[in-house]
């Protein structure tokens, strides 16, 4: 994964980002409460969610400086030391392992803060984030309500400080 980093998500950031939104065009895409569809929301976002909110994270994926994606960190729960994490790769970027390199930083992020558990609620359905799940370490839980989730137990060996290390 040489040349793809985590970043912050910076206000240059929101025509590329509503790009990534606009073709995937579905409206359960969602990270934490994401729902960006025009440039215009998509600055809006980036300024009065992913700047400001303190622990609702979001982080841009680059590859060679291009914005390839957005991932974060939400819901975190600090009685029960558990975060959920979401994701969502650009169309032309898939199937290049960056989801998964995605999901394990996020994993050494919340580990290397101190939490003790990462969840992820991605649909039946959704095959290939699934995957990326399994292969990063998460299993499947069936939440309270019956829908089904992943989730992975962090433990301090998890986590590491330095973002640029390979994922
Ligand atoms: C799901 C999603 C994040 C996957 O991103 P990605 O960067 O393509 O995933 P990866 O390249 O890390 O691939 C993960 C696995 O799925 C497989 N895969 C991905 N796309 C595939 C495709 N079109 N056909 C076959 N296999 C595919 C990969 O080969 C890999 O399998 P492996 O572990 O055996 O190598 C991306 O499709 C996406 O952004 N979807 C919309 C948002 C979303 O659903 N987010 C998840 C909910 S929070």
């Amino acid at each position: 994964m040489n040349g793809t980093i985590l970043s912050a998500l910076g206000e240059s950031d929101a025509a590329a980002f509503a790009i990534i939104m606009q073709e995937q065009g579905a409206k359960d895409a969602i990270i934490g409460e994401m729902g960006t569809y025009s440039k215009k929301e998509a600055e809006e976002f980036i300024k009065s969610s992913a700047l400001k909110i303190p622990y609702e994270r979001h982080y841009a994926i680059r590859h060679d400086g291009v914005l390839i994606g957005v991932c974060a960190i939400y819901n975190a729960d600090f009685l029960a030391h558990s975060a959920e994490i979401g994701y969502i790769i650009g169309f032309r970027y898939r199937r290049r392992g960056f989801a998964k390199f995605a999901i394990s930083m996020l994993i050494k992020i919340l580990a290397g803060e101190g939490f003790k558990l990462a969840i992820a609620h991605s649909k039946k359905e959704n095959k290939y984030s699934n995957k990326a799940l399994l292969a990063c370490g998460f299993e499947e839980r069936l939440d309270e309500d019956g829908t089904m989730a992943f989730q992975r137990r962090l433990t301090e060996h998890d986590g590491i400080y330095n973002l640029t290390i390979q994922g």
